[in-house]
């Protein structure tokens, strides 16, 4: 399943644009074997692609402008994990949204939409499942996020790039990959 996956994403194209987790286990490079060449990575805690905004996280927004109108990628591949911490942290901040630290809530908090979701549609889950529904939630909320940046839409537009999220669990050894279902057509992304 694993090697399927991984034929799939290599037979589509050759250049990908990779957000994945700062977690060391969660190597984009030696999990999916991209060689030199092959993938231009993003990595940040729980994998988060902030929506556009020309003050707040620009870097990652850099990275984004560049991967797409410098190095064409044609793929964007938003990979969620098992055991994510930055998720758990995410899932441990109050309801009335106090935080303790000085960047790493801030940070997290791109994924609330996905808190709130999996909250509110999974409340009878235990904790650490409500916690890999919420990894792969946020994924969603990324590739959501990605659709507020021009050059993304326009790229979609014109049926150069894909957006695909990923989810991968090193304690069970899936890779599960998907694609998101906007429900908008073309025209209202223009
Ligand atoms: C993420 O989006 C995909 C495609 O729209 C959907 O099938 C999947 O259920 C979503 N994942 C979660 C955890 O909601
Ligand atoms: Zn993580």
């Amino acid at each position: 399943m694993f090697l399927e996956t991984l034929n799939f994403l290599l037979l589509l194209v050759m250049q990908f644009l990779i957000f994945a987790c700062s977690d060391s286990r969660v190597c984009p490079s030696h999990i999916l074997d991209f060689q030199p060449g092959e993938a231009f990575v993003v990595r940040n805690i729980a994998n988060m692609v902030p929506p556009y905004d020309l003050i707040k996280h620009s870097g990652a927004g850099a990275a984004i402008e560049y991967a797409l109108l410098h190095l064409k990628v044609e793929n964007i591949v938003v990979i969620g994990h098992s055991c994510c911490g930055g998720i758990k942290g995410l899932m441990s901040i109050p309801d009335d949204g106090t935080t303790a630290s000085d960047f790493i809530e801030q940070w997290v908090k791109i994924g609330l939409p996905a808190k709130s979701k999996v909250k509110t549609d999974c409340s009878d889950l235990e904790y650490s499942d409500l916690c890999t529904q919420c990894e792969k939630e946020a994924v969603n909320v990324s590739l959501g996020n990605l659709l507020t940046y021009p050059f993304v839409r326009e790229a979609l537009v014109n049926k150069k790039l894909s957006l695909k999220g990923a989810h991968y669990d090193f304690v069970k050894g899936t890779f599960d990959l998907w694609n998101l279902d906007f429900g908008i057509s073309p025209s209202l992304l223009s």
